[in-house]
């Protein structure tokens, strides 16, 4: 079968959201709606893989629509919904814990960084979170996710689940009237732009990420405009001027890392923005970098706050939005029962 252009992707409401999360991904969400029917999601099921306060976790979840739309999801155009209200995602998932192999989900990086040392406490919604991830993709058959590098691994798990259910019930996908056997498409990455990886600004080495205990090495999009400045004006560097090419920033993560957020935000590639700043030192690169990020990040933050206020709107945002995802998930998951050989009543 054929299948039709569809983007799915998500983020978790734990804490409000970064530069990182903006750069990797959100602007290309917003591309992406311009040209596609796209389904975005506030993942508060993977939320719940480490412990999260519930009064919190209501609260993010609404930061977290708030923030989406405040970035440019229009919520006529797209569809934005929180995860746990649409029953199919649940119920894939389980099906695909069935489907996935143990070898397979031993190998993510990311439950490994996550559990630490302690593997025997984490959850064992922690372990199989791909499975979730998978399953949020494949509910509605989504041809196109995209995400920051980081999720690269989580995709390639999605792809091996999809192949391997076309495999498993081939027989009963061709039954279904699917000839070519193909009942899930194999989800495609698209990670895209000069920031697919914004590092922290104190480290140039680690991931920009909500867990870092340092507030100095994140912008959270709720950043005031003194505090973006302080952050970056902080921010680690290194003694050299900018150099004039890509080829000067190897083995410089710091420099790389302003310059390719520099270039996300002016949304210039990084070669564009050496050749202007090239020779330049840092302090004076620091500054454009902080003006730059609160042009754009300023209206974010203060829409945000203004929708927030409205609590009851954002909650009809959601509820529409489920709505919509209900009606696309719910023809999928009901013949993904039947190729299972689930009686439906
Ligand atoms: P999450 O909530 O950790 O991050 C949301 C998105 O932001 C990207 N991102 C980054 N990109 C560049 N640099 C960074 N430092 C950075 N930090 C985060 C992430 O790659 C992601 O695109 N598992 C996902 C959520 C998810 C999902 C899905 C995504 C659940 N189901 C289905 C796609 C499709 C996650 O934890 O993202």
């Amino acid at each position: 079968m054929k299948f039709k252009e569809r983007v799915f992707s998500g983020m978790q409401p734990t804490g409000s959201l970064h530069l990182g999360n903006y750069l990797g991904a959100m602007l290309q969400w917003i591309e992406l709606q311009k040209t596609h029917e796209c389904i975005y999601c506030v993942v508060d099921m993977h939320a719940i893989t480490v412990w999260q306060d519930p009064d919190e976790l209501k609260s993010a979840i609404r930061q977290v629509t708030a923030a989406y739309i405040a970035s440019g999801l229009d919520p006529k155009r797209s569809i934005l919904f929180n995860q746990s209200e649409v029953a199919a995602h649940a119920e894939l998932a389980w099906i695909f814990n069935c489907v996935a192999r143990l070898g397979w989900l031993n190998r993510m990086t990311q439950f490994k960084e996550k559990a630490g040392k302690d593997r025997e406490n984490a959850s064992v919604g922690l372990y199989v979170y791909p499975n979730l991830m998978a399953a949020d993709i494949l509910a509605y058959r989504a041809t196109h996710v995209p995400v920051g590098d980081d999720q690269k691994q989580h995709l390639e798990l999605s792809r091996d689940i999809a192949q391997k259910f076309n495999n498993d019930f081939k027989q009963w996908i061709e039954k279904a009237g699917y000839v070519d056997g193909n009942f899930f498409p194999l989800p495609e990455p698209v990670i895209t732009g000069p920031a697919t990886r914004v590092m922290s600004l104190r480290d140039g080495t680690k991931k920009m990420s909500k867990s870092d205990p340092s507030d100095l090495s994140r912008i959270n999009l709720t950043d005031d405009a003194d505090t973006i400045a302080k952050k970056i004006q902080k921010a680690k560097t290194d003694p050299e001027p900018l150099p004039s090419e890509l080829k000067g920033l190897d083995g410089r993560p710091e420099a790389e890392n302003l310059v390719g957020i520099y270039a996300a935000l002016a949304g210039r590639s990084k070669a564009k923005v050496l050749e202007e700043f090239g020779g330049a030192q840092f302090s004076a690169f620091k500054k454009a970098l902080a003006e730059l990020c609160v042009e754009k990040l300023g209206p974010i933050a203060a829409e945000t706050k203004r929708l927030m206020a409205d609590p009851a709107e954002i909650d009809r945002v959601l509820a529409s939005g489920s709505e919509r995802a209900r009606v696309i998930a719910g023809p999928i998951i009901a013949e993904v029962k039947d190729v299972v050989g689930f009686v439906r009543s």
